[in-house]
């Protein structure tokens, strides 16, 4: 099946053009020295990619989210800090925004972070509340006019960077876990917000992951996203997308360092011939050449069927399971091809290495992958 358009292929080289001379020059120093790339943000506002797939209408590119899959998977390609950072940003910000805010909440959020003039987070995440999202002990009581927000999110990524946020919070402590949660807009100025310590990190170390603290956060009424009680499923069917988009990360890292492997196995000889002779490696290349493209299968497939309109809780979940398991491998081919030099900092694959584990951690671990995948096939029972 043939998943993309002319559009799209058009888009892909233009990403890449941008990607391999304004990002990938860049990436080992952001990583060597936690430089957070907002510059690089600021440039992909420019570009139109921090709103690929927001309608024109609320200041995006009205693109599908098949392109936004293009664009982070030509970003990941050069730079991890940048497209976790752009990730979290157009994919757990402004998309959640789009689905599930009022028309008032769009018009207001949506230009702002289309453009790159603001940046955006999504704080689901709690010290207690990892794979279990349910259990968020964040609360929020209506007082007058405002929600009054007690409590802290960790591991938010943007999260002390961030203009704008939006978060999850207990509304009804009479309902059971996941649900009686719903979610709010919020805005670094509001009075009790405090963005606490970024954390010093394996990877992706360009990008911010940040605690945040509500002390008594004052939250006017009207920054309730959409229904209120509703907040869980607000940022499950977020992370439905989400997935994807952590699967093309994934995928994109993978496929920097098979590069990079293939062409060191061309160059570097021992025994007389290119290594890329001897059957070892070239069986490396072929399981690695294979894995990956099953993996891009399986993202294109999920982004064409949420494109389409249909739910993609199984899809999405399979996607990012199998690709950063994918990437696991093909990142570990990568420094074993190239040896010596691959457990050094001289050469690019051990930063793929330490980059793509994220993947299988963040936005949900491949163990909640598994039963999220295991539920849609089983039902519940
Ligand atoms: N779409 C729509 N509705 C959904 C849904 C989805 N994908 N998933 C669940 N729901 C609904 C269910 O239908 C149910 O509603 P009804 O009873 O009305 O049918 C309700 O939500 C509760 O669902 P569950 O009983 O399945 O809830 P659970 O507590 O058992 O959830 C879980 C289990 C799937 C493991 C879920 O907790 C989960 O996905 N955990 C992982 C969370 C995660 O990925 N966290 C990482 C966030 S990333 C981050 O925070 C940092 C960052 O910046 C990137």
């Amino acid at each position: 099946m043939d998943y993309f358009t002319e559009e799209h292929q058009i888009l892909r080289e233009t990403v890449r053009d941008f990607a391999e001379n304004e990002l990938k020059p860049r990436a080992a120093e952001l990583d060597e020295k936690h430089i957070f790339p907002l510059e690089a943000f600021k440039q992909m506002g420019e570009l139109g990619f921090l709103g690929a797939h927001i309608p024109e209408e609320y200041g995006g590119a009205g693109m599908d989210l098949t392109s936004f899959i293009i664009i982070m998977e030509e970003v990941s390609k050069a730079c991890g800090s940048t497209a976790i950072t752009l990730a979290a940003h157009t994919s757990l910000c402004a998309y959640p925004l789009y689905r599930f805010a009022t028309e008032e909440q769009k018009r207001k959020y949506l230009p702002p972070l289309c453009s790159g003039e603001k940046m955006g987070a999504f704080g689901l995440t709690e010290a207690g509340a990892g794979s279990d999202a349910g259990a968020t002990k964040t609360t929020a009581v209506l007082e007058g006019d405002y929600w009054i927000i007690n409590g802290d999110k960790m591991f938010c990524t943007n999260g002390s960077a961030a203009d704008v946020l939006v978060i999850t919070a207990k509304t009804d402590p009479t309902q059971p876990s996941s649900y009686g949660i719903s979610s709010f807009i919020i805005e670094k100025e509001f009075a009790g917000f405090k963005p606490g310590k970024d954390e010093d990190k394996m990877g992706l170390r360009g990008s911010k992951t940040s605690q945040l603290f509500f002390d008594n956060m004052q939250v006017p009424k009207e920054n309730l996203m959409g229904i209120e009680g509703e907040g869980f499923k607000h940022f499950m069917e977020t992370l439905d997308e989400g997935r994807i988009v952590i699967g093309v990360m994934a995928l994109g890292i993978a496929e920097a360092a098979f590069d990079a492997a293939v062409a060191y196995s061309r160059q570097r000889v021992a025994f007389g011939k290119p290594i890329a002779r001897q059957q070892t490696i070239q069986g490396y290349i072929a399981d690695m050449a294979t894995q990956l493209e099953a993996a891009r299968l399986l993202i294109y497939e999920a982004s064409r069927k949420l494109d389409q309109g249909k739910r993609v809780t199984k899809e999405s979940a399979m996607a990012k399971l199998f690709a950063s398991e994918v990437a696991n491998f093909v990142t570990d081919k990568a420094i074993q091809i190239h040896g010596g030099y691959g457990y050094s900092a001289e050469y690019p694959v051990e930063r793929y290495y330490r980059d793509q584990k994220l993947c299988e951690i963040g936005e949900g671990t491949s163990e909640v992958q598994r039963i999220v995948i295991a539920r849609s096939v089983l039902g519940k029972f």
